[in-house]
Formats: C-alpha cells, structure tokens, sequence
C-alpha cells in the first residue's frame, strides 16, 4: 500500500465510478431509515419538547441513542441516516444545539447494531480534505463490515463557515464544484491501489493513498441532498442517492423530482435511488397524533425557526434579525413545516395512517423515507410493531 507506481488522476469532475456504482438497495421495495436521531430535538423545532427533555430532545445522547439504534436494527429499520451540523438553529428549545459529530455517531452505531447501514453526514466546505474523510470512512467501512456511508453537504450555514475560518459562504456552484472534486478524489482513493497524483482546483493530493481499503465493493455508497440546480445535479453526476424535500411537498412535487433525478442521472450513464425526508407522529389514533401536532404547533420556537431560514438562504451572518412578521416571513404553512419537521413530509396518524403515507411516497417513485421522529421512544417500537406489518400487507416490505 502506497508503494507503486504513482497514478496522475486524469479526472476531476464526475460522472466517476471507477469499478461501477455500488448497489445501493438493501432489497426492501420501500426502504425506511431513522434520520435525525444524533442531533437535539432532531427535526422538531418547538418549545414542546422541553416538557420532558431527556424523552423528546435528548435522545441522541448516550446510552439513549444506544437503545433506539438497536431497536431500529432490530426492528428491520435499513439505515440509520445523521443529521449533520456544527452549530445549531438556538430558540428557547435549542433546536439541534448539540448532537453526535458525523464520525463519532457512525463509530458508535457501528458497534451496536448488525444490519443497519449507516450514513454519515460530512460538509466537505468546512474544510475537510478528501483524505480525511476517504480514511476515517473507510476505517468504519471496515469495522461495521461494509455498512458505511456519506451524505456529502456542501454546507449552508454561513455562521458554520465562519467557525471554519471563512468570513464568506462560497456561492452554491463553487460549494458543488468543490464538492465534485472532493468525492473524485475519494473515489480513487477508495478504489485504487496506487497511490495517486490529484492536482485539482479546489484539492490536491501527492501520493495519495488509504489503506485499508473500504469492505464495500466498489465503494461505500454515496448520498447528497442538494436541491438548487447546481445540488442536484452534483447528486446525479456522483451519488448514489439523492435525497429529496420539495418546497411544497406535495405528493405530484416529489413525482416530478423523481423524475427528474431518474432522468438527469440516466444522461450521465448513471442511476440514483430517492430518498424523502420525513417527519413523524406516530400515536395509537389519528386524533391522539393530531392532539400532539396541534400541540407542537402551538409552541412551534419562532427563534430557532427564523434562524434555520436565514441559515438556509445564507442571511443570518448579515444580522438582520429584524422579525418580520409572526411567521418568520415565511408564511403559516411553511412556518409549521419547518417547526414539524425542517420541511419535510410529514406522517401524522395511527399507524396505518402512516402506512398509507408511506405507500403514497413509493407510489411517486420514492425508494426510501428518512424519517425524524418526534418521539421516538415511543414511536420507533410503534414503526416496527405496527407500521411495518401494515407496510407488509401492502407489499412495500418482504
Ligand atoms: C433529506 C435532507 C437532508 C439534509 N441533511 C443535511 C444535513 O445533515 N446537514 C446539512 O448541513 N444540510 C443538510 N441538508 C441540506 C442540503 O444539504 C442542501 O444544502 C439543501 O437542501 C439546499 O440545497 P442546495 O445546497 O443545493 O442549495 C439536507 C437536506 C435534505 C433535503
């Protein structure tokens, strides 16, 4: 390892998947992963969830988090899918303040569960260098036995950049352009049994070379969630996944960006499975779930939320906290949606409920709902117990 002949990469920019794409299906018509899980409060952004803190914000710390992988393995869950963050969104509920680092929660996950693939979320604008992350990947590749992978963001929030040493937040096509070269470099570093010569734009790398090498063959699977032009077509050049959470998520809304990621990755000779991220409340009854959402809603943490928004369109660093109205300036409904979910498409009801909203998502062509839960002690047994089967009846799960 590292001592033959040096390659000179001669690509920089994908489509690139030397020895192939891996097979990114695990063989369940409807794939479900537990998203969200690492991170304080996950994707509820509401005052709520200070009524029993440990239950419903801090989950993700140890052993608690402990317990709700395992059962997720257990309970046939297929991945286990992080948040990402370095800083979170604030408010009286301190929506995502805290959380497991990308490396660590992988690390950890890898050893307490059998079967359930595990996405790390990596932004490589922080200042990550390929190696890095080609390494450290690998490294938990092999000790969970092939069920590593990355969701590469390219970062969006510019008081994150800031704490990297970077007073700017690069505009979206360089973070997508240094994303592409980034995932380049890893892929050779991953496959290639020379060391390599990488002289890129964004990265270079001299010798480059990881030992050992990733137990998935050709290389672990790769996600991006990218939603602007230049995100999603990075995703279709050099993913595997592509991750989805249409503004207006409606059903016909996630059709289209099916079709759409089916469409772009087949020009590139490629092919991409599509993940939706999710938001659940799970409750015995219809109505006892909407008690609950009429509940989060309620107390919905207009701080944390009209801070995500200006992280999200790369304002909050220019101190503009002027409140512009009482929903953050984003409307009612948006508002709700970022509170009950971070915009993603929500799941209220009993568990057939859920089952059906499920089978409306695989119906539009989704192979995989990310899901967030707002309770998951009592929701992540419920999923497996009673969801599950349901989803079984339907044909959406062997
Ligand atoms: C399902 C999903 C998961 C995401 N996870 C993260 C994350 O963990 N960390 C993060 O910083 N951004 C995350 N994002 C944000 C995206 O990476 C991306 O920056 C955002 O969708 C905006 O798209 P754009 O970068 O193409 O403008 C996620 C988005 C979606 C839809």
């Amino acid at each position: 390892m590292g001592r033959g002949r040096t390659i000179e990469a001669d690509v920089f920019r994908g489509p690139f998947d030397p020895g192939g794409q891996p097979d990114a299906s695990t063989g369940q018509p409807l794939e479900i992963s537990l998203f969200a899980w690492n991170v304080r409060s996950g994707l509820s952004a509401t005052r709520a969830v200070l009524a029993d803190e440990a239950r419903y914000a801090d989950y993700w710390r140890w052993p608690s988090a402990e317990g709700l992988l395992r059962q997720a393995d257990a309970l046939g869950f297929d991945h286990q899918v992080q948040y990402g963050m370095w800083g979170g969104y604030g408010g009286a509920s301190r929506w995502n303040d805290e959380g497991l680092d990308f490396a660590t929660a992988a690390a950890a996950s890898a050893v307490v569960t059998r079967n359930l693939n595990l996405f790390s979320t990596v932004h490589v604008g922080y200042g990550f260098h390929p190696m890095h992350i080609a390494k450290i990947g690998a490294c938990i590749d092999v000790v969970s036995g092939g069920r590593w992978g990355l969701n590469v963001v390219s970062g969006a929030n510019p008081d994150d950049f800031r704490k990297f040493g970077m007073t700017e937040r690069p505009p979206g096509p360089v973070r997508y352009a240094m994303a592409d070269e980034f995932v380049t470099l890893m892929k050779y570093l991953w496959t290639c049994d020379d060391p390599v010569d990488f002289e890129g734009e964004h990265y270079r790398c001299y010798g480059g070379s990881i030992g050992p090498k990733p137990a998935r063959k050709p290389r672990p699977v790769l996600m991006n969630a990218g939603q602007s032009d230049a995100g999603f077509d990075f995703a279709c050049r050099q993913a595997d996944w592509v991750f989805a959470a249409p503004p207006r998520g409606r059903l016909e809304d996630y059709a289209a960006m099916v079709g759409k990621a089916h469409a772009l990755a087949a020009r590139y000779g490629r092919r991409v499975r599509v993940g939706a991220m999710c938001y659940a409340i799970v409750e015995e009854t219809d109505d006892e779930a909407a008690r609950t959402a009429a509940w989060l809603e309620s107390e919905a943490d207009y701080d944390a939320i009209l801070y995500y928004s200006r992280a999200m369109i790369g304002t909050n660093s220019a101190m503009d906290m002027s409140e512009p109205d009482e929903w953050a300036g984003l409307g009612r409904e948006q508002y709700l949606k970022v509170a009950l979910g971070m915009t993603g498409y929500q799941l209220f009801g009993s568990p057939r409920t859920v089952a059906e909203k499920l089978r409306g998502l695989r119906e539009v062509g989704v192979d995989n709902a990310a899901i967030g839960f707002f309770d998951p002690r009592k929701a992540v047994p419920l999923m497996g117990e009673k969801v599950m089967p349901v989803l079984k009846e339907m044909g959406l799960r062997i």
